[in-house]
């Protein structure tokens, strides 16, 4: 039986296992992981298990656009190379976009096949004046708002470059709501 529940630290190396299946372990030189760089967060963090086997994993990251609107980056998201076709993906990505569109974030950004995410509500991010801090297939780079509100409701006024979540001082992560949010990666990286 297949249950969707939220990541937790002890899933961290099925999780790895499963994007070097899907992904190869030269992932992290995308533009992408430039973004990633805070530990992943469990409230940000899904899985699909059978029984007590990991199959799937969706990840978000907190990024900020412009100076000050927050957002999140979709991904990765990965199903086990014998259990994809099923409809798995489907069901995580519709399950994380409503719990992160109740938790009260607005924005999501993914870089991924624009067929497979079209469905979803994502449309290109380059004409809404979205850009990323690195090489990307513009067609790939795409951008839905979430809960209520509308991409035009939310259209960056101070530059649309994507950063990393901004650090404070203590070397500290600040989330949507001003939580405060540990992080032992380097975000001068
Ligand atoms: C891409 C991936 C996450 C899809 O998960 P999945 O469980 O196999 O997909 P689903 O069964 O939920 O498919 C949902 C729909 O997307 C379609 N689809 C599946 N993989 C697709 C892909 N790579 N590109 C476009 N559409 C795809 C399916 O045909 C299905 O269409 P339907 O709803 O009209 O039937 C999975 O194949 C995977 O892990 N691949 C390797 C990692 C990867 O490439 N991740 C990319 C995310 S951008």
């Amino acid at each position: 039986m297949f249950t969707i529940s939220n990541e937790t630290p002890e899933d961290h190396c099925a999780i790895d296992s499963l994007l070097d299946a899907g992904f190869g372990a030269e992932r992290n030189a995308l533009t992408v992981y430039r973004l990633r760089l805070a530990p992943p967060r469990p409230d940000l963090g899904f899985v699909i298990r059978d029984e007590n086997r990991l199959v799937a994993s969706l990840r978000f990251w907190p990024v900020l656009v412009g100076p000050s609107m927050p957002a999140l980056l979709l991904g990765p998201l990965v199903v086990a190379p014998d259990r994809q076709g099923a409809g798995l993906g489907k069901r995580l990505v519709r399950h994380a976009l409503d719990q992160v569109s109740r938790d009260g974030w607005r924005l999501c950004l993914v870089v991924g096949g624009p067929n497979y995410y079209a469905p979803f509500g994502f449309e290109p991010a380059a004409p809404w004046g979205f850009a990323l801090p690195g090489p990307v297939a513009l067609e790939r780079f795409q951008v839905r708002a979430l809960g209520e509100t509308t991409l035009t409701d939310l259209l960056p006024s101070g530059g649309s470059m994507v950063h990393p979540w901004r650090s404070v001082r203590g070397g500290g992560l600040i989330d949507h709501r001003g939580r405060w949010w540990h992080e032992t990666a380097s975000l001068a990286a």
